[in-house]
């Protein structure tokens, strides 16, 4: 039976964010680690949401939690925030109107666990955690995976908030078949899977990845967030990478274990990122439909983040320091 501490978060709200063109947009503040190093920890996650996230990660190493504990808790926040309609409660549902939801984790020691097309438990990526912790395995689906989740203490919950019912209500009127999420017109509205990667002091690195997939998508269909190597990867020895946007592109390219392949190369955190999006560009010939975002973080504390097309934006805490960055794009518009 796990029993994990209800994490409580101070909300910080997306109307406090000013839109200003350029690198940063506000909504940065210190938020200073207790600690001795200057340099470590980092902590950079996907998208608007990842301040918070960031935020509650360097809470739990502050309270002399592990890296893993960080970057599991960290995405608790848009996991429970029923007004994310990306991640876990309140995602949009499939097109049948069931959420499911897609997670994985990866720690220091190699170690991985996932699960995908899970239903009805808030927290998918502590199931993915539990997989990794208590099982010689690393994925677990679907009907399986919610036995799993029960059978050790979570509880059963509706994810489908009226919001999402009624967005999705609209969409069954739509014709064709085009399940992308919406980021590009409203980004600060809408956004992606989050990605949440770490390293502690120690230089121990661990990554974290979870979703409720593409909105309206084909009952069944699973992105590239719970498999290891596309949404995520981590390799203590190089660094860690994560990935956000059309899954089908980073499966079809192994992105993330491309980027940490990359790294080990000799390449940056930001080169190897900008090579895995030059990748999906000569390889997948419909990516210009598509958005995909990587971010990653090498043994240093070095960081890297890359897009396909303006409009994703990230979270970096280091230096004591949380802010939200645009990222660069291979196309300009
Ligand atoms: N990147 C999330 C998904 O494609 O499901």
């Amino acid at each position: 039976m796990i029993n994990r501490r209800k994490f409580i978060t101070k909300a910080l709200s997306a109307g406090a964010l000013t839109i200003t063109p350029g690198i940063l947009r506000s909504a940065s503040r210190s938020f200073p680690f207790i600690g001795t190093s200057n340099d470590l920890p980092v902590i950079i996650s996907t998208w608007n949401h990842g301040l918070e996230a960031n935020e509650a990660a360097i809470k739990v190493l502050n309270n002399g939690g592990s890296i893993v504990d960080a970057v599991e808790q960290g995405v608790w926040v848009p996991e429970e925030d029923p007004g994310n309609m990306s991640v876990g409660l309140g995602g949009f549902p499939d097109r049948e109107g069931h959420v499911t939801l897609d997670a994985s984790i990866m720690g220091p020691d190699g170690n991985a666990g996932s699960v995908c097309f899970l239903e009805n438990i808030v927290h998918p990526i502590s199931v993915a955690r539990l997989v990794m912790d208590s099982t010689p395995h690393v994925m677990l689906s679907g009907e399986g995976a919610l036995q799993f989740a029960l059978e050790n203490g979570f509880k059963k919950e509706n994810l489908l908030t009226p919001e999402a019912e009624e967005a999705w209500k609209n969409a069954l009127h739509k014709t064709g078949y085009d399940p992308k999420p919406n980021w590009e017109n409203e980004p600060n509205k809408f956004h992606d899977t989050i990605g949440l990667l770490g390293i502690d002091t120690n230089g121990d690195m661990a990554g974290a990845c979870t979703t409720s997939g593409l909105g309206f998508k084909i009952r069944g269909r699973v992105g590239d967030s719970p498999i290891i190597g596309a949404g995520l990867f981590v390799d203590n020895e190089i660094g860690c990478a994560t990935a956000t946007g059309m899954g089908e592109l980073v499966m079809k390219t192994v992105g993330s274990f491309l980027v940490v392949e990359l790294m080990r190369n000799g390449r940056t955190p930001q080169e190897a990122v900008e090579e895995a999006i030059l990748r999906i560009v000569k390889k997948v010939p419909d990516h210009k439909k598509y958005q995909i975002g990587f971010i990653a973080l090498n043994k240093k504390g070095e960081t890297g983040a890359y897009c396909l097309k303006p409009g994703f934006n990230y979270a970096l805490y280091k230096d004591g320091e949380n802010k939200l960055f645009d990222s660069n794009s291979y196309y300009k518009k």
